[in-house]
C-alpha cells in the first residue's frame, strides 16, 4: 500500500473558518467513522476529494484493510493516486458505508446532488450502501430544497424532446454546458438538464414523474438515502430519524 501524499489538512487553532476548513473539519469527523476492512463508497466533488485523501492518509497511518468503490471517474483516478485500492462496484457484493457531498440539504436530511454531474453513479453507490454519510458546509443546509437546481441526467437521444417537455411542467430547463459552449457528457455519456423546483410543492412526486419519464436516467433528488449528515463548521453530526 503506497500513500501518496499531497496535503496537509491540519487546521488553523485560532483564525476566521472558511468553506474550505469547513469541509475538511466535516471530511476528518467522516474519517474517524471509517472502521477496518470496510467497504467504502466514494464520492466526487470538493468535499469527498478531501474525505478520500484522508482516507488515504488514514488507512496508510493504521495499516487498514479498505476496499473502495468509486462514483465517478474522476474520483476513481483520485483515489487510486492516494494510493487506495479501488474495485469496480460489481466486484464487491457489499458497500458498507458511501461518504459524499451534497450541493443542498434539508431537515429531513434530503438532498439535491449532481452539481459535479455524477448523480448517476452516486446514487446507484448510495442505494447499495448499508450507510450513507454526507459531509457539507453549513451553506448547504437549507430549510426548503430548491435554491441549487435540480440537475436530470437524460439520454442524448430525443433529448430536446424531455426539455420540451420540461419546459411544460414549469421546470425552467437548461443545458449543462462545458467551458467550450458543447453540452456536457456525464461518464455514462449522457446529458444533464439542470431545473428548477423552487415552484413545486411535492418533491417526492417530482421524483417519481421524472423518473418515470422516458429518456431520463437518473434526477438528484435524493430522498430518505442520507444517514448521517456531517457539518463541517458546527462540528455536528445529525442522523436521520
Ligand atoms: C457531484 C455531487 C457533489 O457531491 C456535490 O456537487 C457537492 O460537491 P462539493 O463537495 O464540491 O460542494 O453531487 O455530482
Amino acid at each position: 500500500f503506497c500513500y501518496n501524499k499531497s496535503n496537509d489538512y491540519s487546521l488553523p487553532v485560532v483564525g476566521g473558518s472558511n468553506v474550505n476548513d469547513d469541509k475538511v473539519k466535516a471530511a476528518q469527523m467522516a474519517v474517524e467513522l471509517i472502521p477496518n476492512q470496510a467497504i467504502v463508497g466514494l464520492g466526487s466533488g470538493s468535499t469527498a476529494s478531501i474525505f478520500i485523501d484522508l482516507l488515504a492518509k488514514k488507512a496508510h497511518e493504521e495499516q487498514m484493510d479498505i476496499t473502495c468503490v468509486a462514483t465517478s471517474v474522476q474520483t476513481s483516478q483520485l483515489a487510486l493516486g492516494f494510493g487506495l485500492k479501488v474495485v469496480d462496484i460489481d466486484a464487491v457484493d457489499r458497500i458498507d458505508v458511501t461518504v459524499d457531498g451534497a450541493d443542498e440539504v434539508d431537515g429531513n436530511l434530503n438532498g439535491i446532488k449532481g452539481g459535479g454531474a455524477a448523480l448517476l453513479f452516486e446514487k446507484i453507490v448510495a442505494t447499495n450502501s448499508t450507510k450513507n454519510i454526507w459531509v457539507v458546509d453549513s451553506s448547504k443546509q437549507h430549510q426548503r430544497l430548491g435554491s441549487y437546481r435540480l440537475p436530470v441526467e437524460v439520454v442524448k437521444f430525443g433529448v430536446h424532446h424531455v426539455f420540451n417537455y420540461l419546459k411544460t411542467r414549469d421546470l425552467k430547463p437548461v443545458y449543462r454546458q462545458q467551458e467550450d459552449g458543447n453540452y456536457l457528457t456525464t461518464d455514462s455519456g449522457n446529458y444533464i438538464i439542470d431545473v428548477d423546483i423552487t415552484g413545486q410543492e411535492d418533491l417526492p412526486q417530482l421524483a417519481k414523474d421524472l423518473k418515470a419519464l422516458t429518456g431520463v436516467v437518473e434526477h438528484g433528488l435524493f430522498i430518505d438515502i442520507c444517514d448521517v449528515l456531517l457539518v463541517g463548521n458546527t462540528g455536528q453530526a445529525i442522523y436521520k430519524d
